[in-house]
């Protein structure tokens, strides 16, 4: 069955296929978490992340030969050997199966990778309140900082793993010329030792997984289904308190009041008469109305909310109390990359307009998944 001299068929296509599915999920989901307005791809790769780890570690177990943890090189010694001689030797004979050096990387990948896709998970339900964890954030939305920033950490770590990885391999392929990078192509690699063998069980196994990957794909990026949906639904603020509603929405659509901490609404409410260079007086909302205005925003301002927007704001806020969103560092933070005429061109007025871009906010709902630039 073996068309190629000196080679050995290690790899069969459905776990070529799953490698590159795992290393391809995990660089998608890394690059994708820079834009905000990409996150439901975000969401969609790292889900598939965790679905091929999870197979990958079933497979590790009942998984074709070459592929078990038993043919793992896992002791000290053999690690040691494996590089003494990679630089050594040049044309050294290889192991067809894993070597030590990707024996301890795939274990790296697996347990890195499980705690990645478990914080983002857990993120996801605190921070997004979204998703089969979106219950959490009721109670837990203080944790989100620290899984965020524990996420992230772990993600540049496991990246800096690949890159060793990546390396390793070329090293192999182009100066060893074990054929290490088109064994994962091929399934052939320069090696010693028995072609691999896999039963039609293990196959369909592998293959249903695959499906289910990129049905998972399709799932998250392009369906409204339990694994995006938001805990936040929208808010009748006409119902909570007429008064703000209709007061508050003459001129522009309703500011929802968990944007701002206390103190912006105070500051905001009692300099009506300088509103953004309007003038807004007791002909146009009374005394008594503002009163009530002010005491209802004060029930639901940010600190009131476990809303993303709210702690947020509230965290990069520190002691300042703007009382527009353009002077909070956060909102900065996330809109540096649009361009100044873009509001202007777009026929929004300006960045206050939240509303042309993020559909819904006037009900109270922010979905990262929904965020647009109208064309
Ligand atoms: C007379 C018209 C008018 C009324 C009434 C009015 N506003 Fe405004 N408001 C403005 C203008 C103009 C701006 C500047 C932003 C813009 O161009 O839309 C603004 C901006 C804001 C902003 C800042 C948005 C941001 O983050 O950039 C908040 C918050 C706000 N208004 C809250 C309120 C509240 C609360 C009420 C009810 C008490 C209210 N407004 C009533 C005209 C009005
Ligand atoms: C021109 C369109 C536009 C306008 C206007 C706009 N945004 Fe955004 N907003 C975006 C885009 C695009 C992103 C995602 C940026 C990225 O990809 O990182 C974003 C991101 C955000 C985020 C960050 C989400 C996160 O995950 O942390 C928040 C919060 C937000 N916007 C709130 C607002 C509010 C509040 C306003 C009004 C004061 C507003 N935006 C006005 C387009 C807009």
């Amino acid at each position: 069955m073996n068309p190629r001299l000196n080679e050995v068929f290690v790899w069969p296509l459905c776990t070529r296929i799953i490698h590159w599915i795992i290393a391809s999920s995990f660089f998608l989901s890394f690059a994708t978490s820079f834009y905000h307005h990409l996150f439901r791809w975000h969401l969609a790769f790292g889900l598939i992340f965790g679905i091929v780890l999870f197979f990958r570690l079933i497979w590790g177990f009942v998984g074709p030969n070459y592929a078990t943890f038993k043919t793992f090189k896992l002791n000290a010694k053999e690690l040691q050997i494996y590089f003494q001689e990679k630089v050594h030797n040049r044309w050294r004979k290889i192991y067809a199966g894993h070597n030590a050096a990707s024996s301890w990387f795939t274990l790296i990948v697996l347990g890195l990778g499980s705690l990645i896709v478990s914080s983002g998970f857990v993120l996801q339900g605190t921070q997004e309140a979204s998703g089969i964890l979106g219950s959490l954030n009721e109670h837990y939305y203080y944790v989100s900082s620290y899984l965020f920033f524990a996420h992230k950490l772990l993600s540049y770590f496991l990246l800096m793993w690949a890159i060793i990885h990546i390396i390793g391999v070329l090293i192999e392929q182009f100066y060893h010329k074990t054929h290490m990078l088109f064994a994962m192509i091929t399934g052939y690699k320069k090696a010693e030792g028995k072609h691999a063998q896999i039963s039609l069980i293990r196959h369909t196994f592998a293959y249903a997984v695959i499906f289910f990957s990129l049905y998972t794909l399709y799932v998250v990026a392009y369906q409204e289904t339990f694994v995006t949906q938001s805990r936040f639904q929208k808010r009748d603020f006409q119902m909570e308190n007429s008064t703000f509603f209709e007061k508050c929405s003459k001129c522009h659509k309703i500011y929802p009041p968990f944007m701002l901490p206390n103190d912006s609404w105070i500051r905001l409410m009692d300099g009506l008469n300088n509103h953004f260079g309007e003038q807004i007086t007791e002909n146009n909302i009374t005394k008594s109305e503002q009163t009530t205005i002010k005491a209802y925003l004060l029930t639901q301002s940010a600190e009131q909310s476990t809303h993303k927007i709210a702690f947020k704001t509230l965290e990069s806020l520190g002691e300042m109390r703007p009382i527009s969103m353009s002077k909070v560092p956060y909102w900065r933070e996330s809109h540096k990359g649009i361009d100044k005429t873009i509001y202007k061109q777009l026929g929004i007025k300006d960045a206050s307009n939240c509303f042309a871009c993020h559909p819904d906010f006037e009900y109270g709902v922010f979905d990262n998944t929904r965020i647009h630039i109208p064309k």
